[in-house]
């Protein structure tokens, strides 16, 4: 009955298939996610106050409603205006927008977390607001800035499970197909969980060791 190596050997191409897909969506999400971020974050502070007001409401928006809900609104919502996305492409966009808002927010943070001063010492020299922005505080927000966007990484990991619901091959679709097709209820959900923790916890090793690299540098 415990013969976990022909259960591997009969269900394992899936775990393969559906981790492929968990990567892809995750990397594929935080990637544009960041891009988007970054550009939300520039609204965010710029002079415009209605920039700055589409820009707070969006991000209050996606982080005030589940991932689970905004899947299904991009999924069904591009179907309705009449394009015709795959699932997978509906779960990159999904996760991309979803990550964007958290994303602007750790940007944000990053740049607010670099002392006053700074700003007023490149002004001082003659820099103006543009270049004090990219030659004084932004090379020393980003230390903050990358080890968060990691950790998003890892989120955006855990959270593509819930892309499930549209039919995308992901690990987290796979456990119920392998549930289905093995009549095993808990070995395919336990199996999944450690593909993710070992994702999760190899992602999170690497970058304290890019962390305590960028930090010796100060
Ligand atoms: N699970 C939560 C939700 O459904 C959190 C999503 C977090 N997303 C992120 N990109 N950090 O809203």
């Amino acid at each position: 009955m415990f013969d976990n190596k022909s259960f591997l050997q009969k269900y394992g191409s899936y775990y393969v298939k559906g981790t492929g897909y968990t990567i892809l969506l995750a990397f594929i999400g935080v990637l544009f996610g960041a891009i988007f971020g970054g550009i939300l974050a520039l609204l965010k502070l710029s002079h415009n106050g209605f920039l700055r007001f589409l820009a707070s409401a969006y991000i209050e928006y996606v982080r005030g409603t589940p991932l689970l809900v905004q899947i299904f609104l991009v999924y069904f919502g591009t179907a309705v205006i009449g394009l015709d996305l795959s699932k997978m492409v509906a779960g990159c966009i999904a996760l991309a927008l979803n990550s964007g808002a958290y994303v602007a927010e750790i940007i944000r943070a990053g740049i607010k977390s670099v002392n006053k001063g700074q700003t007023e010492a490149a002004r001082s020299l003659g820099m103006n607001q543009s270049q004090a922005m990219r030659f004084i505080i932004f090379p020393q927000a980003i230390k903050s800035i990358l080890p968060a966007l990691g950790n998003e990484f890892v989120t955006v990991i855990k959270e593509s499970s819930v892309i499930s619901v549209i039919g995308v091959a992901e690990l987290m679709f796979q456990a119920g197909n392998v549930q289905g097709a093995s009549f095993k209820p808990f070995l395919p959900y336990l199996i999944v969980s450690l593909i993710y923790f070992v994702l999760t916890f190899t992602i999170s090793k690497l970058l304290g060791v890019a962390e305590r690299r960028m930090s010796t540098s100060d």
